[in-house]
């Protein structure tokens, strides 16, 4: 697969979320499916891996996903970049310093990850604690040889730009795909002017863009994040179809699918982006890989873009939670 950088980490121009085999998607597949969904994945060129420590079923407990993470990534560990995320409170910083909060937290994902160092160390979202504090603790880490690059989710540019003067970032991970642009206006300028690489998660919104979900398609009922993406409601299904068409037109056009062009769009128009569509089905992980083959030419891209910007999208999230 192609390659792109991370601020200064070589990753696969397309990775893999691997949330969905732990939460957010109703039924988990066994440990066994998930593992060798990774290792197919890996095989098929993915060398960029997206976790989280809370990634675990009904986000009760710590660390299911990373164990799987770990377990199928360790015999090749040399060769792939692993991100993965921590939440910080601020009671676990009133009393002692960020740094040593920040590494217990690091420590437990090293573990399960089964490393000795991750390559990309999120803050998952901003909470009470100072984000110059948390940049501070990131530098000393990387320093220490503990994590090669960190980053921030769900960030304004003003909190990247203060974290970012302290210690370099190398990614911001935010929620972006054609129907959840907020970051187009000054977080993704921001951080292409500084070296910054921008990981889209959610980036085929949750399934919509694939063209597969219709207003009759029922989520599951337990720990299902589509019950509530705002782009999925019933009525908001519909209103969004003019974009599932879209992406289905072009589809045809390219001998490709939805999802794919979808994420060709965003890997065209931003050399800095690295999309993690995540999905619990091996067939359907190549499929969105695949997608780093999918070369939209600059007037296809335009007018793609130009009939996207006609068509009012419905459901808002925004980076802002
Ligand atoms: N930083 C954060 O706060 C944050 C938040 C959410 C997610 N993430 C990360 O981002 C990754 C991706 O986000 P996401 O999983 O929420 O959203 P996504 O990648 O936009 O969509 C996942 C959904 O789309 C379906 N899907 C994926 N590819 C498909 C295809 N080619 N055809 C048909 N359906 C397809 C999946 O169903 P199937 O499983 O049935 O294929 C699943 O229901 C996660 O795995 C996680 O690592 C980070």
């Amino acid at each position: 697969m192609k390659t792109r950088k991370l601020g200064n980490i070589t990753v696969s121009d397309v990775g893999m979320g691997c949330m969905a085999f732990s939460h957010g998607y109703g039924k988990i597949p066994t440990e066994k499916y998930s593992i060798e969904a990774i290792e197919n994945a890996y095989s098929h060129g993915c060398a960029f891996f997206d976790t989280a420590e809370i990634y675990s079923p009904n986000l009760s407990g710590i660390g299911h996903n990373e164990l799987i993470v770990g377990k199928a990534l360790e015999s090749v560990r040399d060769k792939v970049v692993i991100g993965t995320k921590l939440f910080l409170g601020y009671s676990e910083v009133r009393s002692g310093s960020v740094y040593d909060a920040v590494r217990r937290h690091l420590e437990g994902s090293l573990k399960r990850l089964k490393t000795d160092m991750a390559d990309i160390y999120y803050l998952h979202r901003t909470g009470g604690v100072s984000v110059e504090k948390v940049a501070e603790a990131m530098g000393r880490l990387i320093d220490e040889g503990f994590i090669r690059g960190w980053g921030l989710s769900q960030v304004d540019a003003n909190v990247i730009r203060r974290a970012h003067s302290v210690v370099p970032l190398s990614a911001v991970q935010n929620i972006y795909s054609m129907v959840e642009r907020d970051s187009e206006a000054s977080v993704i300028p921001y951080c292409l002017k500084n070296n910054i690489g921008f990981v889209p998660f959610s980036p085929i919104a949750s399934g919509l863009l694939s063209g597969k979900i219709t207003a009759e398609t029922r989520f599951e009922t337990v720990d299902d994040v589509r019950n509530w993406v705002p782009q999925l409601s019933r009525s908001n299904i519909i209103g969004n179809q003019p974009i599932v068409e879209l992406l289905k037109e072009y589809a045809d056009l390219k001998n490709a699918t939805p999802a794919q062009i979808s994420l060709a769009w965003m890997l065209h128009k931003y050399p800095n982006v690295v999309p993690i569509p995540g999905s619990k089905n091996k067939e359907r992980i190549v499929e969105n890989l695949n997608a780093s083959e999918v070369e939209l030419t600059d007037e296809e891209f335009s007018a793609l873009e130009n009939s996207l910007n006609k068509c009012k999208v419905y459901g808002h999230r925004g980076f802002g939670r």
